[in-house]
């Protein structure tokens, strides 16, 4: 917290680092934790910490409690610095919350996102030394080691970075810091090695919209109200300067206005943020797309041997969804990778591999760890990111900004279908010259100017999807059934379903009906199908009439006017028909919108879901 001219009271300090928390609170929230300088009027060498579990109000009201703080204060040093958690090492506790610190007098405090791999050794090590710990992360063991090395400096004069740079010399794993210390009061020290450091815009952007990307090795130090930033080790020919970006993002993309929830807000802005992550791609008079972030790659990617589509949780399932027009515009094999099992597997690239990492947020740690190990490889690296200066974003070779605009609930909207409909222009741009793909690349492109009208068709018929949530609430399962180019919103559908509303729900390709899943159907199970005009409607046809025969109800998604499955169905959403490959950005909206309904209806908070984050950078 920068401004260094402007006087500030504390309270203003405090308000300030509490808001931007909570405007974080939707991606990783078990605890918060807070310090600033000072607690009295004299202020100089102390620093006041505060710590709770629970959502960052709690850990507001904690702070007011406090008689003797002197809120009113002005300060000349107004550094703060706080931290929500999301646990991964220790319970949430409030001794396992971030800021860290050395010792009782807060000497030392420190926050940190990522993993230190050794800190067993490193703990071990001070606790010989005579260091007493507090908790069970392995983030404390930073600010133990900083105080030993200050301690032990022996008359040398040291400066703040210095210290900071000897600690992240014994450090493994991975990391993003900031420190602040009573012995330097004013001045902060900050340092990333494989984590990003600014990649949650939505808690500065109403103070600034300039930012500074660190990049691996970087130590940015903030002292009499100036930031400098250094490298640790600069290697030959490397550029030390950071430029200062410019952050596309208005306040009020990131309010709530007149929805429940940021959730709903996002499945109900998907008429826009398509158009969005088609604007200025697509010339819909010449039957163009121009992926620009891809243009210099192109003839290289249509040389290639296969594509691999990695990501995780929804981002994948935009990868399932899309898979089979890519294989049939591109005539490339293509494979589609949950990114931790890709890894898992030690999976072969080659050179000649050309590997899309898809992530809404381009922090996800196990995409990054896969496009890692791909580019060691030798493969070209795709981005297909929501968040511009993102990790992934920076990593790779080349990309498509998906241009969603921010996404803050924890369920995945809109970020989907804008995957979807970069991952389909993709496809469009690697067929331009196949004359005998024209008739099918124009048949899609007509597909998708019309989408943004048929979306809103589909949000039209929100209270006939409450009604059916109203119904199946008190429901302890959900299975949602499809194949073919609707497979993919089962899963995603099954994946809405579990992570907000905690309702068992599973995404089966009904192809597998008779492997198995059928032994679940009885009158009592609720069923969801997906039954379009498609290739594989007499199939779908047939799974019906295999439910329908063990007296299954099912709840059919099904296109306008289909008499056949309509009769044969408990209750139908008729949903407008597109094109084959583009049905999945309209199936997937009743099933985002029933999710949000069943979770209201369950009394959960639809943008915390327990146990989960938003950003997940832990693998
Ligand atoms: C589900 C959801 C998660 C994410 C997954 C990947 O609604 O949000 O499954 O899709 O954690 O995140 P990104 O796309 O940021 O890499």
């Amino acid at each position: 917290y920068l401004n260094y001219r402007v006087p500030r009271t504390r309270r203003d300090i405090f308000q300030t680092l509490i808001k931007g928390l909570q405007r974080l609170e939707y991606r990783g929230y078990d605890s918060a934790g807070v310090a600033v300088d000072g607690s009295g009027k004299d202020h100089a060498a102390s620093i006041s910490l505060y710590k709770k579990t629970g959502k960052v109000k709690a850990l507001d009201e904690e702070i007011y409690k406090n008689n003797a703080i002197d809120f009113e204060a002005e300060l000349d040093t107004h550094f703060g610095i706080a931290h929500t958690r999301w646990a991964t090492h220790g319970e949430p506790s409030p001794v396992n919350s971030h800021p860290h610190r050395s010792d009782k007098n807060n000497e030392f405090v420190v926050i940190h996102n990522g993993i230190i791999t050794n800190y067993k050794e490193l703990r071990k090590y001070l606790v010989s030394k005579g260091y007493e710990f507090e908790s069970e992360t392995d983030t404390e063991v930073i600010p133990k080691l900083i105080k030993y090395l200050y301690d032990n400096r022996e008359n040398e004069y040291v400066s703040f970075s210095t210290l900071v740079e000897r600690v992240i010399k014994q450090l493994e794993g991975a990391f993003a810091l900031v420190f602040k210390s009573i012995h330097f009061p004013g001045e902060a020290v900050a340092t990333r090695s494989v984590r990003a450091m600014v990649s949650l815009k939505l808690a500065i952007i109403e103070h600034t919209n300039k930012v500074i990307y660190l990049e691996d090795d970087d130590v940015a130090v903030v002292m009499e109200g100036k930031l400098y930033v250094h490298r640790i080790k600069r290697k030959a020919g490397e550029d030390p300067v950071r430029v200062i970006q410019t952050l596309q993002m208005e306040l009020q993309q990131i309010m709530k206005g007149n929805f429940k929830a940021f959730m709903q807000k996002e499945i109900f802005e998907q008429p826009e943020s398509v158009v969005n992550t088609m604007r200025g791609r697509i010339c819909f008079d010449s039957n163009t797309v121009i992926l620009g972030g891809l243009s210099d790659h192109l003839k290289e990617i249509k040389r290639c041997r296969r594509l691999i589509l990695i990501g995780c949780g929804t981002s994948y399932h935009a990868g399932v969804a899309t898979r089979q027009i890519l294989e049939e515009l591109t005539e490339l094999p293509v494979m589609v990778e949950l990114a931790s099992d890709f890894l898992d597997r030690i999976t072969p690239v080659f050179r000649d591999d050309v590997c899309f990492f898809i992530s809404q947020s381009g922090e996800t740690a196990d995409t990054l760890m896969a496009l890692r190990y791909c580019k060691q490889r030798g493969a070209l690296t795709v981005g297909v990111t929501n968040t511009v200066g993102s990790s992934i974003c920076r990593e790779t070779d080349c990309g498509v900004h998906i241009n969603a605009g921010p996404e803050v609930g924890v369920a995945s909207t809109k970020a989907y279908t804008s995957q979807f409909v970069s991952l389909i222009m993709f496809a469009l741009m690697m067929s331009e010259d196949r004359l005998s793909m024209q008739q099918r690349r124009l048949e899609i492109i007509n597909g998708l100017k019309k989408l943004p009208e048929l979306i809103k068709e589909v949000l039209a018929l929100d209270d006939q999807i409450k009604s059916i949530a109203d119904e199946l609430y008190h429901q302890r399962s959900l299975l949602v059934m499809g194949r073919g180019y609707n497979y993919a919103t089962c899963l995603e559908g099954a994946l809405k379903i579990k992570e907000i509303t905690y309702m068992h729900s599973e995404g089966i390709m009904a192809g597998e009906l008779k492997h198995g899943p059928l032994a679940l159907i009885d009158k009592h199970m609720p069923v969801i199908m997906i039954i379009m005009r498609d290739a594989c409607y007499k199939k779908c046809h047939n799974a019906l009439q295999q439910i329908t025969a063990r007296q299954g109800r099912p709840i059919i998604l099904c296109c306008q006017d289909d008499p056949e499955i309509s009769k044969m169905a408990y209750k139908t959403i008729e949903l407008p028909q597109t094109v084959d490959c583009l049905q999945g950005i309209l199936s997937v909206i009743p099933l985002q919108l029933i999710s949000f309904h069943l979770a209201v209806l369950r009394g959960y908070d639809v943008d915390y879901p327990r146990n989960l984050a938003k950003s997940v950078t832990v693998e």
